[in-house]
């Protein structure tokens, strides 16, 4: 057994041990590995463990994510998606950092569970056809409202749409999305504290 484990690489005797499968171990590796080297406006490391957490406890499978920037997000959404059955759309109109997250995604080994759209959320949003259970909104502050208004019809019931950095409370932008969000009857919205930055979750309410 010893000289088994002498000849093993470090990272499958991880996986002898924890029991991890082939994939979460080099998800795990890449999110450790890149954990100090995110710079494009990326979540922060526990930011990305909320959203992995929401998704999995949801159970949800049909993803979108406004603003993929170089994939920090998008990387724990699809590894949650690998574990519910799902996928991750996501749109970013920045070419350098879209062909980065395509490199990171491969990195990761999660790029089978994602689909990466190249172009201006403000024009694909719309035109986005069936419906979504999960949707983390990260790209233009300004545009917030109007990503939800396009998107309200096709959030599927009990389907939640999220938003990053809420507790920007001096960005009127913000507060005009908030404002909305908390007076829809047809959604309930909680803030997530756990983020540094504030993560909305309304999730439309079932009937
Ligand atoms: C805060 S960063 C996203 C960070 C990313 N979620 C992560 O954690 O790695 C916002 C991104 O939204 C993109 N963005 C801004 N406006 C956009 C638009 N109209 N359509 C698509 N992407 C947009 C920016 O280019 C930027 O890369």
């Amino acid at each position: 057994m010893l000289l088994i484990s002498l000849c093993l690489p470090g990272f499958l005797l991880a996986q002898q041990s924890t029991g991890l499968s082939p994939l979460d171990s080099q998800v795990s590796r890449f999110l450790e590995e890149a954990r100090n080297t995110w710079s494009d406006m990326n979540v922060p490391y526990q930011d990305g463990k909320i959203l992995y957490s929401l998704v999995l406890k949801g159970r949800f499978q049909n993803i979108l994510e406004i603003g993929t920037s170089t994939g920090h997000s998008t990387i724990w959404l699809a590894w949650a998606a690998s574990k519910t059955g799902g996928r991750v759309t996501t749109i970013e109109i920045d070419q350098e950092r879209y062909e980065k997250a395509l490199a990171n995604f491969k990195k990761a080994g999660l790029a089978s569970f994602i689909e990466a759209r190249l172009g201006d959320a403000h024009q694909l949003v719309p035109r986005l056809r069936g419906s979504y259970d999960f949707i983390f909104c990260d790209a233009d502050k300004d545009w917030y409202l109007q990503y939800f208004l396009d998107l309200e019809a096709k959030i599927s019931p009990g389907g939640c749409f999220t938003a990053h950095n809420v507790l920007w409370r001096y960005d009127p932008h913000i507060k005009k999305f908030l404002d909305y969000i908390k007076g829809n009857p047809g959604f309930r919205t909680h803030i997530e504290k756990g983020s540094g930055e504030g993560i909305s979750v309304s999730c439309r309410v079932e009937k």
